[in-house]
């Protein structure tokens, strides 16, 4: 199975990651520090704000325009490597993502 790994300031976590499940929900269900997701996945809470290296902004769907929106809301720095988790289905290969400071 695809291995997620998410960076933190202190260290990594990585998961088993049954490819299409939202990185979000991967993170929540495995309690990865750093990843709330308070809306549950609907883009409106900003609180699984991730930063997707360049070299893998390509293994995610493009951006929409309501994800767009909600990435001004962040607490940490948008950058624009910023995605929210819950809009970035699991690829079918490993993949690492890192967390901003707080969210
Ligand atoms: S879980 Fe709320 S925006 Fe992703």
């Amino acid at each position: 199975m695809p291995k997620v790994t998410f960076r933190a300031l202190d260290g990594d976590r990585t998961l088993d990651v049954v490819p299409g499940t939202p990185l979000m929900q991967a993170a929540v269900d495995e309690d990865v520090e750093g990843i709330v997701g308070e809306c549950g996945g609907n883009a409106m809470c900003a609180t699984c704000h991730v930063y997707v290296p360049a070299d893998a902004a390509a293994d995610f769907p493009p951006m929409s325009e309501a994800e767009d929106e909600m990435l001004a809301c962040t607490v940490s720095e948008r950058r624009p490597t910023s995605r929210l988790s819950c809009q970035l289905p699991a690829p079918q290969h490993d993949v690492l993502v890192e967390l901003p400071e707080e969210q």
